[in-house]
């Protein structure tokens, strides 16, 4: 049975050559189970006519705001609360452009910025257009965004021209669908830990010691472990972010200590426990109950003590059947590092980041990551998103 089935997709459909494979798309949809709305651009029905897309999806395309002969009003916000997922396939440089900076000046695209699901773009163009600056710009701001880029083929293009931008074959774009829709689920019924964030250590009233860690890898793994279904803790030092997804239990703490008796806490009841925070090592040994004045000749002394390591603490109390996964952030002997960390703390896997990946760790949106698991072997995954990180690190603890 697919796992499209019953599912509600729209169909977006633009004006390119490539709206000739969208057929075909439909087709396998509609053959899996699936509900498709199509919605089609005006330049995308110079391209396939909407009695084709109506015959096949057996729903009136949707094109303009208003049914002309009727003036019956297509409501964009209506379909974008229907959709379990819209897919805009082929997708222009011009709808992609206007996608990026919200120009909703057609049916698609206002439903496209309507859209409370996931969105699938699949760009289909020559070329040289492919490759200018503004259309990979705007493809990394839909990325950003939080959008799935399905990316186009190198191949013979209608121009007669051979190169980057052939809209990928409609069979892997079903297949992007279906592993999507087929892993939504596949962390019901699990409970997960999560820490994120990094930890402030008090000086004094005013003061503390702190890193730059963001809490956006952290956030991005709960978010995908909630959207497949488990029931996600995240345990979360002082960040400017906000969880999207309601189910996602929120424990906010500042310190080492804080954030160790939140995990003991809940721990014994996770299955799994993915340890993304950046914890202060030290904390000063004394906090100062007023604000350190400055004095005129004396340079105050911070004192420091060792944090406790959580993820060795949870390790060390780790039950048959519990997965501990943990973090190494290395600038050198990066692999022997982190393997000696999965060791030490009693971790099953451990994810590798370097800081000398241009685009990967603090605060940025991407990241490049290496995976080492407890039996030796090691996976290596290209710069990403991280939200797509965060999909690569839970696939692997699954597999
Ligand atoms: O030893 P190191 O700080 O490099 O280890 C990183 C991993 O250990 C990360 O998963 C981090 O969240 C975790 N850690 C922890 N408690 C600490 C220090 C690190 O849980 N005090």
């Amino acid at each position: 049975m697919s796992s499209l089935l019953g599912k509600h997709i729209i169909l977006g459909i633009c004006g390119g050559i490539a709206a000739y494979k969208s057929v075909s798309l439909l087709r396998l949809l509609v053959k899996a189970g699936a509900e498709v709305q199509v919605v089609i651009t005006p330049a995308g029905k110079e391209f396939i006519t909407p009695v084709t897309l109506s015959a096949l999806s057996q729903k009136p395309v949707v094109s303009e705001f208003f049914t002309a002969n009727t003036g019956v009003w297509n409501s964009h916000v209506d379909l974008g609360l229907w959709a379990d997922c819209m897919v805009i396939a082929p997708a222009t440089a011009s709808s992609i452009g206007k996608m990026a900076h919200g120009i909703a000046d057609n049916m698609l695209i206002t439903t496209y910025l309507s859209a409370k699901s996931q969105v699938f773009v699949a760009p289909a163009m020559d070329l040289d257009m492919m490759a200018h600056p503004s259309t990979q710009a705007n493809i990394e701001l839909l990325r950003s965004y939080g959008n799935i880029i399905i990316e186009p083929e190198s191949g013979e293009l209608a121009s007669g021209l051979v190169g980057k931008g052939r809209m990928e074959e409609p069979e892997k774009i079903f297949a992007c669908l279906e592993t999507y829709f087929g892993r939504k689920n596949d962390l019901k019924g699990k409970k997960v830990l999560i820490t994120a964030g990094p930890t402030y250590e008090k000086i004094d009233p005013v003061r503390f010691i702190g890193n730059y860690s963001s809490g956006k890898m952290g956030y991005a793994i709960a978010e995908e472990c909630a959207s497949r279904g488990a029931e996600v803790c995240l345990v979360s030092g002082p960040v400017a972010l906000t969880v999207s997804n309601p189910s996602i239990k929120v424990i906010n703490i500042e310190s080492a200590r804080e954030m160790l008796d939140a995990c003991e806490d809940v721990f014994p009841r996770a299955d799994i426990a993915i340890m993304c925070a950046a914890v202060a090592d030290y904390a000063p040994s004394d906090v100062a109950d007023r604000k350190i004045k400055r004095e005129h000749d004396e340079v105050p002394v911070i004192h420091l003590v060792k944090n406790p390591d959580i993820a060795a603490s949870l390790g060390a109390s780790k039950r048959q059947g519990q997965i501990i996964v943990g973090f190494a952030l290395e600038t050198d002997n990066e692999f022997a590092n982190a393997s000696e960390k999965l060791r030490r703390k009693n971790l099953d896997m451990i994810v590798l980041n370097s800081l000398r990946d241009k685009g990967a760790c603090f605060g940025t949106d991407t990241n490049k990551v290496s995976v080492i698991k407890s039996d030796g072997s090691r996976l290596d995954f290209p710069m990403k998103s991280k939200r797509e990180v965060a999909k690569d690190i839970v696939d692997s603890i699954l597999s």
